[in-house]
Parts: structure tokens; sequence; C-alpha cells
């Protein structure tokens, strides 16, 4: 599939599935699960690398994970789940030529076919139009953007009427601007339906109500695996304890089986 495909999605009403993946364990795990799209989020800085934010991972660290993910798949090439990368911070806010070149980096040396970028400010819509023009398809990402914590927190975002307005009015700046969809993130819920039946593009939401054109989740949240549980995103399993316990009754077991003290430990 082609980014550009998801459209049709829409158009017949069926729900896109996002899951997040960050090697090969699990993209394997989330292609087998039937996802249609993988994103390589910058989550994994928290999720996986142990930051405190998403601003630290590098461009470098986001290629090593997409590669990984990419080697994950099982299927024929044809029927692997679509990947979307996220650019990192400070990989794309500084100018156009670099967003190319980020971009292109990922999409020249991983499965990677699409890339995520967070915001709508005119520099951004800027650097989404020269991508697209330069045949790098780009989603977009409103509501909580997470590469801006130490301005918005992780607040539910856009509860009054004048950022709500904001929120559509970027959110059709990035359709016009060429993204192939956009992720709402904790946003009110009649807020997020009413940009879905607005926008042409399929609106993806985390937090956001069932209105949406999709869901996007993070894997490890979904599987109770973060130490962080965010509110908006409530674990299928509990993932953690289970591991846990699994490996606390194989570490006993092994404790449990005293061995006969050799000779040579006598010596
Ligand atoms: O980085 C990420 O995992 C994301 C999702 C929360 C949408 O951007």
């Amino acid at each position: 599939m082609i980014p550009t495909e998801l459209i049709s999605f829409k158009k017949m009403g069926q729900p896109i599935t996002v899951l997040t993946a960050w090697d090969s364990l699990s993209s394997a795990i989330v292609e087998a699960a039937g996802a249609d799209i993988v994103l390589v989020g910058d989550s994994l800085a928290m999720v996986v690398l142990g930051h405190e934010t998403t601003l630290p991972v590098t461009l470098e660290q986001m290629l090593h994970h997409a590669q990984a993910v990419g080697r994950g798949f099982t299927r024929p090439p044809k029927e692997q789940p679509l990947v979307v990368c996220d650019l990192p911070f400070l990989s794309y806010q500084c100018g156009e030529e670099q967003a190319v070149a980020a971009a292109g980096k990922l999409l020249k040396n991983s499965s990677t076919a699409a890339v995520k970028i967070e915001g709508a400010e005119p520099e951004i819509i800027q650097v989404i139009e020269r991508l697209v023009r330069m045949g790098i398809p780009v989603m977009g990402h409103l509501g909580l953007t997470p590469q801006s914590v130490h301005q918005l927190g992780y607040r539910r975002q856009a509860e009054d009427k004048k950022s709500q307005e904001r929120i559509i009015k970027n959110a059709f700046s990035l359709q016009n601007a060429g993204c192939f969809s956009i992720v709402l993130e904790h946003v009110p819920s009649n807020l997020a339906s009413s940009i879905t039946s607005q926008l042409k593009i399929p609106i993806i939401g985390i937090g956001a109500g069932e209105g949406c054109d999709g869901q996007v989740r993070v894997t490890a949240d979904l599987l109770g695996l973060s130490s962080k549980q965010p509110p908006f995103s409530k674990p299928l399993i509990k993932g953690r304890s289970l591991f846990i316990n699994a490996l606390k009754d194989w570490v006993e077991l092994q404790h449990a089986q005293v061995k006969n003290p050799t000779k040579s430990s006598s010596l």
C-alpha cells in the first residue's frame, strides 16, 4: 500500500489501525496482528531508551530502529504494513534542506515509506510542502505534540473555543500542504469527530475519541509494558506483571535446584 491509498479507507469507512514498533521483535508481532500501519514513533525515546521526553532521540537512532523494524517483517513486501517513521526533534524544525536530508536518509536506508512531523506553524507547512514535492509522503500530527512538551505539557489540548478553531485551521493547512493523513492526539472527542468529517484525508486519533478514521496506539502501552501509562491508553493486558511473574518463576526454579558441589569447587 502506498500512503495516498489510505484515502480509500476513509471513503469506504474502513477503520485504519496504527501500532508503534521499535525493533524486529515488536514489528513481527504488530505485522502478525494485522495493523495497517507500523509507526516507528519517537515515543521509543521514552518507551525503549528510558528518556523522560521524546526530545533526546537522534535521527541516527530513529534510523537504527526503523531498520530493525523492517527486518522483523515476514510477509512479502506488498503485504507488509506501511512504515511511517517520526522525524525526531530538530531534524526538520531548522529548515527545508535539513528536513529533506533527514527524511531522505530514513527512506533511503530503511523500509520507511513516509515520515511524521509535528505541528502546523508556517515554517512547518513550508517543510511539508517541500517534502511532498520531493516525493516524500508526510503524516501530520496535531493536538498534544510531545516534541513541544516544554510549552504544552502532556495535558489535553484544545479545551477552549479559540484553540479549537486554531486546530481546525491547522488541520486544513496540513491537508492543503499535502499531508496524506493526520494524527490527532489528546483532544476533545467532539472536536476530533468534527475535524474527521470536515477533512478529505484520514484522521488517526489517540486520546481523541472513537469518531476518527482510525486509531494509533503505542504498542507497549496496549500491552501494559510501559512504566508510565498515559490516561487515554488503557492496557489490554498486564504485560509487565505477566512477564515479571513468568521470569520470577523461572529464576526461583533455578535457585531451588541446589547443585552438588563439584570436587573442583572444594579445592
Ligand atoms: O511517537 C509516537 O509513538 C507517536 C504516537 C503517540 C502517535 O507519535
